[in-house]
């Protein structure tokens, strides 16, 4: 590479003096990086800056000019491109003489404040459309822009890829990608090249890579650095196809992305807005992304060649090589699609033209079996994510159990054929059962064929007349076992295809592609389980407009999110099949309409989680499924104690609803053992047990408990506590009085500083914290009885979690309980978040302080989602209660909740779900402690088993709470599919409490997802 012999070598003394001679300008010098000449921003007192460019010796001062010119040209219509300044003779380029002799170019450019894309880690689709508009905008002002120099023979010019390619790929060591790109180069040949001709061509500038594009933008954190406000670096300028500028700016951004394909589309859309694309442009795209990386590999095994000892190459070629493969799996004709329907055109005009063709033939349109499905009776399965055919266990969606549970469902109604129905995201058949890897990755889940059910062996027939395209026996679990292609033609010449999945394997014997079949004519059988790829016996029937050259290995099941797409390739079968659409129940409202319908009939201030809300349609363990069958690891929900939907609990609920379900006021066994295994829990004396709906009742009653017993009304609460939303509850609940629309504690509640070591009144540096904390328990007795008035209790969470997912300091709550007791007080723990064992190391968070409340409230977690609270006090207490005033609670201790509960504690126990919290908690506290010297941000890590906090700040003096970004990395956890929340005084406070089976593979992701976020750049 000569060129590099002739780089400049100046030092930045030296830029100084350049600027000030040339130009008149006195500023301070920082080099900015670049191989083959020299750049040095240069920063005036008045806060001005510039980039002083140095040109190679042997630049053509021609193409020098050419970027000026073009500088100029664009600052006439966009925003977004550097000034050209000129010399104090007025001249744009000025000349200057290396100590060598060697004459350099110089030229001096306005600098644009801003991040290079390169350094910015997240990248939201709003910066590819805004990407996207500015190379459009930037292509628009091109068009009557033109310069000698722009003409050349460049080897980075993508009209000249295929020729580098064929010359250097043979040098690319590693045969599987250069099989990769000789594919590639195929399809360019052959699908590209005729097109060619017919593209615009203008003056472009040719390496909008990561690097050249800068960032900006800081509304809000969705927002920072997420808005291009520079393409800088004209020096690749070429005349060229002016669609290559964007085919280079989408290769770039693609690299390393999980879904490139959508980052082109935003890109594409985004471009398409200012400066048009014509219909030969779109075609052409994709496979001159590819062309671009395949050059871009092919240059620098050339350049390797030149240079072995160049790690720096091989290292710029990683996110290549890495993302290159991952192109092959998407058609480019696919690809053109999405793109076409980015730009609001027809995305597949052919899908159009043959679902009308259909539409007009199908009356004439055969019957598939020998029943015909317009008129026989039918059953319509619901097969959807949360279908109750289906299990969120995936055991239970075994051939075996689910086609017992279809037959069943079958034989009920009366019918042989059922239909499975397209366009459902689906549990079942998907890839992703079983997966634990990446527990939240995107699977295949929409349905895009029609299953239409029947006995093994029944006979299939085609609707429509066609030949044999082809036929295989696609064996493996969850595949279409023995599958037939035919393809038909329309009256207009349009081929298209009809598939028959899960075929008899006799049906494949005798077949010849190309055999021609007539409408009516038998081409198989339903093929049994053994035989069809181990599914329920079934046809599995679609349309297909373009193959995309994937013949048998067409896919049946597709991603949610291109299903809009798929749906043009595979239309609704039922075009063909011809069942009247009243037989269909209505479709499921789609989580818009479920939004909607939310904000109108439920009150507003019942929140909704995200800024991107879930629809949530299925749980199982510690995983949530929303209605396209996203799956997503729960590390937010408590209530679910034992995990999702527990079997047992499910199983000893239900059983119980089918026998008997009445109140309190009839003996019944359950209440009995529920309240005995309670108590066994429990320290004594704490044997009396009462049992209501929820926590917040709870509550209410420990309160009446409290001042039954003790004749006085008044309470010691903690700051920021929460207790429940009934009248009295928010009246000891400061955490909502003193909140928005709260109106503060009444006289009767006294509130005590939240003893809290990171940021209360005392902290952990503070041995003497937890005593001075109890203080002012004493100082509000005192107070108490100097106005001559007694205490009623104290009620505090054991370790608050509204609070900000609080310990308490050692020694805090004894210390309380023994001044409460001595003031005739009672001890009321909440235990309704950390009970049965989340802390990890007890059963219930006060044994940690080898404690005896007087009244212990459980809620939440204890009937895994069914509404029970169990209040367990002693024996006096509870008499002094029994005061004649009856107790009594419509639903508390109904058979049915007790059942539930029973099934909840045996859960607990059998599955050893406290030892699991304590290691999963222990794992991600070993993966999160550590982010406090990482990231400044990270102020706090702290809690037990799988009740933790990571407090955020934006400075470690003040602890001034980072609110936004606590929000922020929730929303970004999620879209990462990990639920979280917030809380604290603050919100500032990232809030973990899964399900208890969390385990330690899902602590890793968790953690390896929270350390991602914590690096993007939302906090520079
Ligand atoms: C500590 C605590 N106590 C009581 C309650 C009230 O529970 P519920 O909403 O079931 O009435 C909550 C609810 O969040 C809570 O966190």
């Amino acid at each position: 590479m000569s060129f590099l012999k002739h780089t400049p070598q100046f030092a930045k003394q030296d830029a100084i003096a350049i600027l000030n001679d040339l130009y008149d300008i006195q500023a301070t010098a920082d080099a900015l990086p670049s191989e083959r000449d020299q750049n040095f921003r240069m920063s005036t007192p008045s806060k001005e800056c510039f980039v002083l460019k140095i040109a190679n010796a042997l630049d053509d001062p021609a193409l020098l000019d050419c970027q000026n010119q073009a500088m100029l040209h664009l600052n006439r219509q966009v925003t977004f491109c550097p000034k050209v300044v000129t010399n104090r003779n007025g001249e744009f380029i000025s000349e200057i003489q290396s100590p060598t002799g060697a004459t350099h170019k110089v030229r001096l450019v306005t600098y644009l404040p801003g991040v290079p894309m390169g350094s910015v880690q997240r990248r939201s689709s709003g910066l590819f459309e805004d990407l996207g508009r500015c190379v459009g905008e930037m292509d628009r002002a091109m068009t009557d822009f033109d310069h000698p120099a722009a003409r050349r023979d460049f080897y980075w010019d993508l009209a000249k890829g295929l020729q580098i390619v064929k010359e250097y790929h043979p040098l690319i060591p590693n045969a599987h990608l250069r099989e990769l790109i000789e594919k590639f180069a195929g399809y360019f040949e052959q699908s590209v090249t005729p097109l060619l001709p017919d593209l615009r061509k203008s003056v472009i500038h040719n390496d909008a890579n990561d690097y050249n594009v800068i960032l900006g933008g800081n509304g809000d954190l969705y927002t920072r650095n997420q808005r291009v406000v520079g393409i800088i670096d004209f020096g690749d300028m070429v005349f060229s196809h002016t669609v290559g500028n964007l085919a280079i700016a989408i290769a770039y951004a693609i690299l390393d992305q999980s879904d490139p394909l959508r980052v082109a589309a935003h890109m594409i859309k985004g471009y398409h807005r200012p400066f048009a694309l014509t219909q030969a442009e779109i075609a052409v795209l994709y496979p001159m992304v590819c062309m671009r990386l395949c050059m871009s590999a092919c240059i620098a095994a050339h350049q390797l060649k030149e240079r072995p000892d160049n790690e720096y190459l091989m290292i710029s070629q990683m996110p290549i090589q890495r993302t290159l493969p991952r192109l092959t799996e998407i058609h480019p004709r696919f690809a053109e699609t999405a793109f076409r329907q980015a730009c609001d055109l027809s995305p597949l005009p052919r899908a159009q033209t043959i679902c009308k063709w259909l539409d007009r033939n199908r009356i004439t349109a055969a019957p598939l079996l020998d029943i015909d499905l317009c008129t026989a009776p039918l059953k319509i399965f619901d097969l959807s994510v949360a279908s109750s055919l289906v299990s969120g266990n995936p055991e239970k969606n075994k051939e075996s159990h689910l086609t017992k549970k279809l037959w069943e469902k079958m034989q009920a109604a009366g019918v042989s054929v059922a239909i499975g129905r397209y366009n459902e995201a689906r549990l079942i058949q998907t890839r992703f059962i079983g997966n634990i890897d990446s527990p939240t990755a995107e699977h295949r889940t929409v349905h895009i064929g029609m299953d239409v059910f029947a006995q093994p062996g029944a006979t299939v027939y085609t609707p429509l007349a066609g030949k044999v395209y082809a036929f295989s026996n696609n064996e493996g679990s969850q595949n279409y076992g023995p599958v037939i292609i035919l393809q038909h033609t329309t009256d207009s010449g349009d081929s298209f295809y009809t598939l028959y999945g899960n075929l008899s394997l006799d049906t494949l014997e005798g077949l010849t592609a190309g055999k021609s079949i007539a409408a009516g004519q038998q081409i198989g059988r339903i093929g049994s389980a053994d035989e069809n790829g181990n599914r329920t016996p079934h046809l599995h029937f679609q349309i297909i407009t373009d193959l995309l050259d994937k013949d048998c290995d067409f896919p049946g099941v597709v991603r949610a999110s291109e299903q809009h797409l798929w749906k043009l390739f595979s239309p609704d079968p039922n075009l063909v099949i011809g069942i009247p659409q009243d037989r269909f129940p209505a479709p499921d409202p789609s989580t818009s309409d479920t939004l909607a319908a939310r904000r109108k009939y439920i009150g507003r201030n019942l929140s909704i989680g995200y800024r991107n809300p879930i629809k949530m349609m299925r749980g199982w363990r510690q995983y949530l499924f929303d209605d396209t069958g996203r799956r997503y690891l729960d590390a937010y929900n408590n209530v679910p104690h034992v995990g999702h939907c527990h079997p047992k609990v499910v199983a000893a609920a239900s059983r119980q609803m089918s026998v008997l379900n009445t109140n309190t006021r009839y003996l019944h066994d359950f209440i009995n053992r529920y309240a005995k295994r309670l108590c066994d829990t429990l320290p004594a004396p704490l044997s009396v047990c009462f049992f209501v709906n929820s926590a917040s009742e709870g509550n209410e009653l420990a309160l009446r408990l409290a001042r039954a017993y003790t004749g006085q009304r008044d309470m010691i609460v903690l700051e920021v506590a929460y207790h429940g939303h009934t009248t009295s509850l928010i009246d000891i609940s400061p955490y909502k009085h003193n909140g928005p629309g709260g109106k503060g504690a009444p006289s009767w509640v006294h509130t005590a500083p939240i003893p809290d070591l990171y940021r209360g009144l005392y902290r952990s540096d503070d041995l003497q914290a937890a005593l001075k904390y109890a203080g002012h328990i004493d100082d509000i007795i005192r107070e108490l009885q100097d106005n001559g008035m007694g205490l009623a209790g104290f009620i505090a969470e054991t370790c608050p979690s509204v609070a900000g997912q609080i310990f308490l300091p050692k020694g805090y709550l004894s210390a309380v309980y023994r001044r409460v007791h001595k003031a005739g007080g009672l001890c009321i723990a909440d235990e309704v978040q950390t009970g049965y064992g989340r802390i990890g190391t007890h059963f219930y968070a006060f044994e940690a302080e080898n404690l005896v409340p007087d009244i212990v409230v459980l809620g939440k977690p204890i009937g895994n989602g069914h509404p029970i609270s169990a209040v367990i006090t002693s024996p006096e207490i509870a008499e002094a209660f029994d005061n004649g005033m009856e107790f009594f609670s419509t639903f508390g201790g109904n058979a049915v909740s007790c059942a539930a509960g029973l099934a909840v504690l045996d859960a607990v126990i059998e599955e050893n779900l406290q030892s699991n919290a304590l290691k999963a908690g222990k794992r991600m506290l070993a993966g999160m402690i550590p982010f406090i010297d990482r990231f400044p941000i990270v102020g706090d890590v702290r809690g037990s088993g799988l009740f933790l906090g990571v407090e955020l700040v934006r400075d470690r003096e003040t602890l001034e709470p980072a609110r936004e970004e606590a929000d922020f990395i929730v929303n970004r956890m999620r879209d990462a599919g990990v639920l979280l929340g917030t809380d604290g005084p603050f919100e500032n406070v990232i809030k973990i409490r899964p399900p208890m089976p969390f385990n330690e593979s899902n602590a890793e992701f968790l953690v390896a997802n929270m350390e991602r976020i914590l690096t993007e750049d939302f906090l520079v």
